[in-house]
Order: C-alpha cells, then sequence, then structure tokens
C-alpha cells in the first residue's frame, strides 16, 4: 500500500498529518528517506518516523523445491503428503505455493510469504515462460508444434492459448514452453491429440531453473540474484 495510506491508516494520523510528516522528511523506509506518499511500502518493509519504529518488517522468504511425485501442491491435505511437509521451516503457514503442480507432476516450485513477487511469475497472464518436459503414452506428431504455436481453444475458459514452443527430443519425449498457466494447461494440450502425459516435469520458471543439486523433495532458499531476476 502506499505510505501515505499506511500513515492515515494508523489512528494518531489524519490523511493531513502523513502529508505534513512526509513533507519533513520525517519518514525512513528500509533505512532511506521518502518524501512521496505514494511510495508503496509492503509488509516486508521496514518504517521509521524520526526514531521511532512504526513497522518493523517481516523477513521475506524464497525457496525453490524439487517436488516429487505423490505430493500435493497445497497447505494441508487430508490424503496425501503436501510440499509444505516437505519444508523444515517455521511458521510455514505463512508460505504459499508459486505456480502449482498436478499430483504426479514433478520439478520446479517456488515458496515463498511474498505474493507480489510470486504473481509477477504465475499469473496467468504473466508471460514468463515455464518450461516442462513431457513425456507421452503415444508417439508425438511433428504436426504439434504447429497446433501448439498457433494456439489451442479452452472451450471451459473461452480463450485461445498463447503460442506455446514444442521442441520433440524423441517419439515420446519432448520440451514444452507455455507463457501463461492455465488449468492442467499441458495435459489439456496433449490430451487434444488424443495423446495421454505420462510423465510431466517442470525445469524452469520465467529466469529461474531448477538447481540440478537438489534431488526429488529437496529444497533451498533462493539466492539474491533469483529473487531480484523475477
Ligand atoms: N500442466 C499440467 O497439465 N499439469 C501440471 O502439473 C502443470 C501444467
Amino acid at each position: 500500500m502506499r505510505l501515505d495510506r499506511f500513515l492515515s491508516n494508523l489512528p494518531r494520523f489524519s490523511r493531513a498529518d502523513a502529508r505534513l510528516l512526509l513533507a519533513a522528511g520525517r519518514l525512513r523506509v528500509d533505512g532511506a528517506t521518502v518524501r512521496d506518499g505514494r511510495f508503496e511500502v509492503r509488509e516486508f518493509s521496514r518504517i521509521e518516523l524520526d526514531d521511532e519504529l512504526l513497522q518493523a518488517g517481516k523477513p521475506a522468504r524464497y525457496f525453490m523445491l524439487h517436488k516429487p511425485a505423490g505430493v500435493v501442491s497445497a497447505t494441508a491435505h487430508p490424503e496425501h503428503r503436501t510440499v509444505l511437509d516437505l519444508l523444515d521451516e517455521p511458521d510455514k503457514h505463512e508460505l504459499h505455493i508459486g505456480g502449482r503442480l498436478d499430483l504426479n507432476s514433478t520439478g520446479l516450485l517456488l515458496v515463498t510469504n511474498d505474493g507480489l513477487w510470486s504473481r509477477r511469475l504465475t499469473e496467468p497472464r504473466s508471460r514468463q515462460g515455464k518450461v516442462y518436459r513431457v513425456t507421452t503414452e503415444q508417439p508425438i506428431g511433428a504436426e504439434y508444434v504447429e497446433v501448439f504455436a498457433r494456439g489451442m481453444y479452452f472451450a471451459y475458459e473461452d480463450l485461445t492459448t498463447l503460442p506455446a514452443e514444442l521442441r520433440i527430443l524423441d517419439a515420446h519425449n519432448a520440451l514444452l514452453t507455455l507463457h501463461e498457466g492455465r488449468y492442467h494447461q499441458v495435459k489439456r494440450m496433449f490430451g487434444h491429440f488424443r495423446n495421454r502425459v505420462i510423465g510431466l516435469h517442470r525445469e524452469r520458471m520465467g529466469p529461474l531453473r531448477l538447481d540440478p543439486e537438489l534431488a526429488p523433495g529437496q529444497y533451498r532458499a533462493l539466492h539474491a540474484e533469483e529473487i531480484a531476476a523475477v
């Protein structure tokens, strides 16, 4: 939210007070003086008025996890183990999963408490390339490439998918790059050709590639450059 809004939401300050404090240069966000009330502050921002702490700021947390098959991309589930069960971190309930994968899909999952950041990667319209290695039951036809590149009509959502790039690796394996994330999108695209997906592994989301050092079920914190790249 905007800094002026943050201030005037506190019972002590009116909108006029907030404007005066800002104009006087009495506010600091993460150590830097801010005079512009439109400045966006978040729950992670440390906000000070003179030497008084108004908000301590929370640490933003970012992890990449190698999702194994048979684990649900949810924070709670009555039957299956969840992705959160794989994390040994405090206050896990504050974390959410960026870009879910189906129960039997594997590969890159992001877990964070920063909703704005994960939305940049995962919103259907984010246009960030997501790369999947796909294994199919039937041979993959050369004609799929053109159909996926043109976009496919999904009647349920009444939309045409964005152009997707398919690179056929061999008869039953391909790399598919999507620039959006629709419900069961990969399976539905191959389903168009009555070809069942029997293996689905996400290798990349935007600039983030699954660390090859991570075995299925393992995770690590993102590096500062990885967080900033999104
Ligand atoms: N598309 C699918 O069909 N399943 C996934 O898990 C991810 C993308």
